[in-house]
């Protein structure tokens, strides 16, 4: 009997790992990485351009520069990604890209690219919920297996969620107005703090009291794990003017205190409700403790240990993924796509871009209009 034929592609063995671009162009950063199946998943390479410096003068997002930037950059991205992967396309398996939700003018930008890589190298294309990236990080990152409960939290989202498999997710709970990662800029645009006002808030915290301002917790004496982060960003807005209107501007201490205030606060909201979303998990799941969080936000080292606290209360595994795979990044949308692609899951020409995709179809979320406008 003949053997098999083997078809080799650039000297890449099809027999070997899969290999996988990912694409990603959903907000302000526009990103592309290589990933290698095996044992565990290898991150060959991750580029990501961010657009702080174009929006900076606008105090947000604009989305039509962000269109434009993803546009420009996405195929220099790309290439880069694979140049320092040391693979050509002719060595990549599938073309993975974010397909919603975002700003639709930026998914666009990645999935009109996407498209016309995997039709000229005739590679199948996979579309990408980001929210999945993001959701599925630490599987990339720890192996981790299902189920798992995840918080999922950053400019755009904040929910809760069991993650059963690569697209089947139940959403607990999440924010009913803004998301906390948006409520960091808003709290750095306040006190005159540079964009993204996650790191810059977190950083000026450090020096800061997180007791001399009494802000509120909203929500904690409702049942069940929703948010809400609007009113504390409005508290902020008072204790700031506050503290002109009596001393004619705000001291650096002033603003760390302010700054500590107003983490110590998004810490607390999210630990205690964290807790209660970890008590409906273990009452579905109790065989599997294990909580994990993702998104921007997930970078805050504060937030981190305030959710390491309550699993360790509840002797549950608790991940994070390392912070530049918290912030958005191609890695987490090419191991999105590499879990669909080994599911059998292709897209046509026909994929299309959507400003809106809920992870939890059954459990749509109350989120109303964050960074990037209304969505999951
Ligand atoms: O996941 P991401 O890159 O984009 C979205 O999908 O939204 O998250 C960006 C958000 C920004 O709002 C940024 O201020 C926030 O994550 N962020 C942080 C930190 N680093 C980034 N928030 C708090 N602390 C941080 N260290
Ligand atoms: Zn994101």
């Amino acid at each position: 009997m003949l053997p098999p034929i083997q078809v080799l592609r650039n000297g890449h063995d099809m027999d070997q790992s899969t290999i996988i671009l990912g694409i990603e162009s959903s907000c302000d950063d526009t990103a592309a990485a290589v990933l290698r199946d095996g044992e565990r998943a290898e991150i060959l390479s991750s580029v990501v351009f961010g657009q702080t410096e174009l929006h900076a003068d606008f105090g947000g997002i604009v989305p039509e520069i962000a269109a434009r930037a993803h546009a420009e950059k996405v195929d220099i991205c790309a290439k880069q990604a694979l140049i320092q992967a040391g693979v050509t396309l002719a060595d990549v398996d599938a073309v993975a890209v974010t397909a919603g939700p975002g700003l639709i003018g930026g998914v666009l930008s990645g999935v009109m690219f996407a498209k016309g890589l995997a039709a000229g190298a005739n590679l199948p294309l996979i579309g990408v919920n980001h929210l999945a990236g993001h959701a599925l990080t630490p599987r990339l990152t720890d192996g981790l297996p299902y189920p798992y409960l995840m918080l999922l939290v950053s400019g755009g989202h904040c929910q809760f969620l069991i993650v059963k498999g690569p697209g089947n997710f139940t959403r607990l709970g999440g924010t009913i107005d803004d998301a906390p990662g948006e409520a960091f800029d808003k709290t750095a645009r306040i006190l005159g703090l540079p964009q993204p006002g996650g790191p810059a808030v977190e950083a000026e915290a450090k020096a800061g009291d997180p007791k001399r301002f009494r802000l509120p917790r909203p929500l904690l004496d409702r049942p069940g794990c929703d948010m809400s982060f609007s009113g504390l960003k409005t508290a902020i807005l008072r204790a700031r003017d506050q503290v002109v209107a009596e001393k004619g501007g705000l001291t650096r201490q002033d603003r760390a205190d302010l700054c500590a205030g107003f983490q110590a606060a998004v810490t607390d909201v999210l630990s205690k409700k964290t807790e209660r979303a970890l008590a409906e998990y273990l009452a579905l799941c109790p065989a599997e403790p294990a909580l994990s969080v993702a998104g921007g936000v997930a970078a805050n080292s504060a937030i981190r240990a305030g959710l390491e606290t309550v699993s360790n209360a509840h002797n549950t595994r608790f991940t994070a993924p390392p912070l530049a795979l918290c912030t958005d990044n191609a890695a987490m949308i090419a191991y999105a796509g590499l879990e669909r692609f080994k599911a059998g899951h292709r897209d046509g020409m026909g994929l299309s871009a959507r400003p809106r995709w809920p992870l939890d179809r059954q459990t749509p979320s109350m989120l109303g209009s964050g960074k990037k406008g209304a969505k999951a």
